[in-house]
């Protein structure tokens, strides 16, 4: 009698015991490609359970153990694996990865050179330096350890401070959670002013593994994506940048079990038809393993349009001079990281890696994975700009949206090369810029009281805006220089 109450309450317990605390002792639902599922079951027939197939694609039934070999073994990381919910979503995944190719349909301008060549200048590596010693000094991020959630927690609270600082009540920060990891993602919302509904993401995982769960520094690995990813906000606030389309800036939980967090936001995002315009990965910055600074990966499931905007972005604004690098390609072969999912979802990716993929730093999920590997952040500024330049043409500025007609009492004119400005006696703008009809910014000036005039620093005929900046927002008013 007493056996079978204690059986039931097993029993009962299991069922009610969320999936990733049964994960840990048993077996889960995974896709991945049918080469590694393939010697996954050569090697350990009882550790994995072939569902279905489809073009390559395998849907899998495995165990922890079947993970951690993959994991820790094989090849220290890879061949990669997609965490599934349930026996459905493994098949019906399966399903619609082979419905779904690799877009490339991208199309893109590059307008924003003058916001870009204020931005660059701004990345600091001592900020990037600080948070990947911030990260790693939680000593594991390991999904279902709390200080993997202390840590999003942290710079959640963290971001709203500096939020709250440069007086962005438009800025919003959500922890999102979910089923298949205790751990939660975080996203940063600027919410776009004319394209809102289209979105520019750049994300990377938060989370870090090694064979000793309470040991993962993961400092690389991804400490050194998310502080790249929080310097490119952190100069975006700076310039109190305002976007056309909506951007958002994501720390994934769970990666490292198999892209749980991104999965599980990627596929909402899907399901809810929340238009991506572009994803970009930060996985791995700050370890300089090989001849050049980028690699872009050209993986069949990355978008080669998308990739074509990279490229055009580095040929244009790190072609030369101060922020100069260089670039090359390569390939993971496999869905590495969290830009699969967002792949796998139907959405175009690209990923900028901090070496070629044999070059990688080769202390990745190992308690060897430390800050003092690289002992500096000068890669990962490098990453920064490119986050930088992809924010800024991706997603566009909204400066040249001008609403000149509602604020009939700020006049502007010019005469003679000198720009005069009359505004009303109640107002609190401080600074004014001035774009040219391509959108480069050519000056701006502070003001001096509600009325003044400075000189023009372009004297070619045209069509000009000038955008007033203050504590009321912005206003842009058109001129025409004749
Ligand atoms: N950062 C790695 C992915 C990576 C490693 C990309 C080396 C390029 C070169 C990522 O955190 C990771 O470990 N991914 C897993 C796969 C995932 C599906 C569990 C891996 O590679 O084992
Ligand atoms: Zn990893």
């Amino acid at each position: 009698m007493i056996r079978r109450t204690t059986l039931t309450a097993l029993l009962f317990a299991l069922c009610l015991s969320p999936l990733w605390a049964q994960q840990e002792r048993g077996f889960f639902y995974a896709n991945m490609d049918l080469f590694s599922a393939k010697s996954l079951m050569a090697e350990y027939p009882n550790e994995i359970t072939l569902l279905d197939t489809k073009a390559g694609q395998a849907a899998v039934y495995m165990s922890d153990y079947a993970a951690h070999r993959l994991h820790d073994n094989i090849l220290t990381h890879g061949p990669g694996y997609v965490f599934m919910p349930s026996r459905e979503k493994a098949l019906a995944q399966l399903e619609f990865n082979n419905t779904v190719k690799a877009k490339s349909s991208f199309a893109y301008t590059l307008t924003e050179s003058s916001l870009v060549e204020q931005a660059l200048p701004m990345v600091e590596a001592d900020n990037i330096e600080a948070r990947i010693l911030t990260l790693q000094g939680y000593g594991t991020r390991y999904h279902n350890r709390t200080t993997a959630e202390t840590a999003v927690v942290d710079l959640k609270n963290d971001l709203e401070a500096i939020i709250a600082a440069a007086g962005r009540d438009d800025i919003s920060v959500r922890l999102v959670d979910h089923t298949g990891t205790p751990m939660p993602s975080l996203v940063v919302t600027i919410p776009g002013g004319e394209l809102a509904d289209e979105y520019v993401i750049l994300g990377g995982h938060i989370d870090s593994t090694a064979p000793d769960r309470d040991n993962a520094p993961g400092a690389d690995d991804n400490a050194s994506g998310i502080a790249t990813i929080m310097e490119v906000f952190r100069v975006l606030l700076d310039m109190d940048y305002q976007p056309k389309r909506t951007v958002e800036f994501m720390a994934f939980a769970a990666e490292e079990i198999g892209l749980v967090g991104s999965f599980e936001i990627a596929q909402d995002y899907n399901n809810s038809g929340v238009n991506v315009y572009s994803y970009m990965q930060m996985d791995m910055t700050n370890y300089n393993g090989s001849a050049n600074d980028i690699y872009l990966m050209t993986d069949p499931y990355i978008s080669s349009g998308l990739n074509a905007f990279v490229f055009d972005l580095l040929d244009t604004y790190n072609g030369s001079g101060e922020h100069a690098l260089t670039y090359g390609t390569s390939i993971c072969n496999y869905g590495c990281s969290d830009h699969f999912s967002w792949a796998q979802n139907g959405y175009e990716v690209t990923f900028p890696f901090e070496a070629s993929f044999s070059g990688r730093n080769p202390n990745i999920h190992t308690p060897g994975d430390t800050y003092s590997v690289s002992g500096t952040a000068i890669h990962a500024v490098k990453f920064a700009k490119l986050g930088l330049e992809y924010i800024l043409e991706a997603a566009k500025s909204e400066l040249l949206s001008t609403n000149s007609f509602t604020q009939q009492t700020l006049r502007v004119s010019v005469s003679n090369g000198q720009f005069s400005y009359n505004l009303p006696q109640n107002t609190a703008y401080n600074s004014v810029s001035i774009y040219n009809v391509i959108g480069q910014q050519i000056q701006t000036n502070r003001l001096d009281g509600t009325s003044g005039e400075f000189a023009l620093r372009s004297n070619k005929a045209g069509v000009y805006v000038a955008v007033f900046t203050g504590a009321d927002g912005q206003v842009a008013k058109k001129f025409v220089v004749n």
